[in-house]
């Protein structure tokens, strides 16, 4: 099980949001579905917070340069970063995002 985050009202659609739980910095995204993503926080080009981008559809996209990141397998779709962040698995319990740093989704 997971940590609690917040509840899932919480989450403003398509927008991003930084939590870090035991020292792992994650970028937390509601989309319009009203499923919610978690993937690493840091862009793989550069020290940047991906939670500063832009959520586009079912990405991410790093203000710095403009790599967008899957939310679904936390792969980059264009340069210039070419590795993956990972991507965590959520629970969603009675209106409550649970996330559990230890446990990356296999894509
Ligand atoms: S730092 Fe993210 S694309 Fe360059």
């Amino acid at each position: 099980m997971g940590t609690r985050v917040c509840s899932l009202d919480e989450l403003v659609v398509d927008q991003a949001t930084r939590v870090v739980i035991d020292g792992v910095p994650m970028a937390v995204v509601k989309d319009s579905a009203g499923d919610v993503h978690a993937i690493g926080d840091t862009c793989t080009h550069g020290e940047i917070s991906l939670s500063e981008g832009f959520v586009e559809g079912e990405t991410l996209e790093c203000w710095a340069h403009g790599s967008q990141f899957s939310l679904i397998s936390g792969k980059p779709l264009n340069l210039p970063a070419y590795e993956p962040v990972p991507v965590y698995q959520v629970e969603l319990i009675d209106g409550d995002v649970f996330i559990d740093p230890n446990a990356t989704k296999e894509i």
